[in-house]
């Protein structure tokens, strides 16, 4: 499937709008809440680390790399694709994309994403393009009345170079060989 990912536009307002009040996203996602969506949404469309996933010329869902170049060589993933369009493998692949741009493309060395242990979409997802559980915290969370835990998912540099070598993706030579 054609997955492919853009910058996010001031015309792409209605439909974040619409995703950020999406019952079965926000469940996950969270909804930044009536008073701070527009902030959120300019927010977005500000970031040069913030895409729209498009499929078929659609624009099926959302992918970030939430970072703060300043301090910090790490940064957090974010991904969603709309009701309509899940399980149908554009989650893996958009995830992959900003994973490979947020490696080539800024000063990103761990990149990691935070997922509630419910949320088996989530957990599946991370798994399937590559990042590793590093932590658990246990209980930290009510959804339902119920007791979930936090899991911290990253992925290194080296591990996603090697892991694209060994998919025969990446040309291991060095520059000149
Ligand atoms: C998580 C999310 C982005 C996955 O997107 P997607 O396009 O459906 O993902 P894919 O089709 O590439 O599937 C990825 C994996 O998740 C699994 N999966 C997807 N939806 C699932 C569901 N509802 N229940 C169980 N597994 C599911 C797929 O089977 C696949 O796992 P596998 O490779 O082991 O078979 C999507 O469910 C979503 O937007 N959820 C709400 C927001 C969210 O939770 N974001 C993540 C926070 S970091």
């Amino acid at each position: 499937m054609d997955v492919t990912l853009r910058r996010v536009r001031h015309d792409d307002r209605d439909t974040f709008m619409a995703w950020f009040r999406d019952p079965i996203l926000t469940r996950w996602h969270g909804d930044p809440g009536p008073h701070e969506r527009d902030a959120e949404f300019r927010r977005i469309v500000r970031s040069r680390y913030n895409f729209v996933i498009e499929t078929g010329g659609a624009s099926v869902g959302h992918v970030a790399v939430e970072c703060d170049w300043d301090n910090s060589t790490s940064a957090e993933l974010g991904v969603l694709v709309e009701p309509g369009n899940q399980r149908r493998g554009i989650g893996t692949t958009a995830l992959a994309q900003v994973i490979d741009f947020a490696f080539e493309q800024t000063d990103a060395n761990q990149l990691w994403a935070g997922v509630v242990s419910s949320n088996t979409a989530a957990l599946r997802l991370c798994r399937r393009v590559g990042l590793t559980e590093e932590d658990r915290v246990p209980e930290a969370e009510l959804e339902d009345g119920q007791r979930v835990d936090h899991v911290y998912f990253s992925i290194l540099a080296d591990e996603r170079r090697r892991s694209r070598l060994l998919e025969g993706k990446l040309d291991g030579s060095e520059p000149g060989q």
